[in-house]
């Protein structure tokens, strides 16, 4: 199986009540060959409209901090946990972020097999990290996922937008 033909897949999933408040699946964008993958919480009401992962608010304070960087987001991959906006941009509770996991962010890692993962958040670091984690204790610090990827925690964009924006 190739990311065109998951991508085909996301596109008719039904598994979850949250496709039934979503436009579409939003997946993911950017260059599958790029070793370095950015996971974010889920799409909000931009990512909805427009079908394509962190392009709102969040997502361009992700572009700043690509640039500051000297990357750009063409450069790199970036995805979500969740694949379905929740209603009202709620928070995603922790069964909804693991069962869409399982259904397709693991599969899209273990296509494109990056060699770091950054996590952006709480959720992320959830479903990537060990349950015991916390984003405010353990961002910064390199872990293995499950599926064997080195991976790193960030704050959300959306978190430091609340703080500093
Ligand atoms: N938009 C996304 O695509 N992901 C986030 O985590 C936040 C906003």
């Amino acid at each position: 199986m190739d990311l065109s033909e998951l991508e085909g897949e996301l596109a008719n999933c039904q598994a979850c009540p949250l496709r039934q408040d979503a436009i579409a699946p939003v997946g993911w964008y950017g260059n599958p060959e790029s070793p370095i993958v950015f996971v974010g919480e889920g799409p909000g009401q931009v990512e909805d409209d427009y079908g394509c992962p962190l392009i709102g608010p969040s997502g361009q304070l992700l572009d700043k901090a690509l640039w500051a960087a000297k990357m750009t987001r063409d450069r790199v991959l970036t995805t979500n946990v969740i694949k379905c906006r929740p209603k009202n941009n709620r928070t995603p509770d922790i069964a909804e972020a693991d069962f869409c996991a399982k259904q397709w962010l693991q599969r899209e890692l273990e296509i494109i097999q990056p060699k770091v993962i950054v996590a952006l958040g709480s959720v992320a670091l959830h479903c990537l990290g060990r349950p015991d984690m916390r984003i405010t204790r353990d961002r910064g610090m390199w872990f293995r996922t499950e599926q064997g990827f080195d991976c790193i925690a960030t704050y959300h964009p959306a978190y430091l937008l609340r703080q500093y924006g």
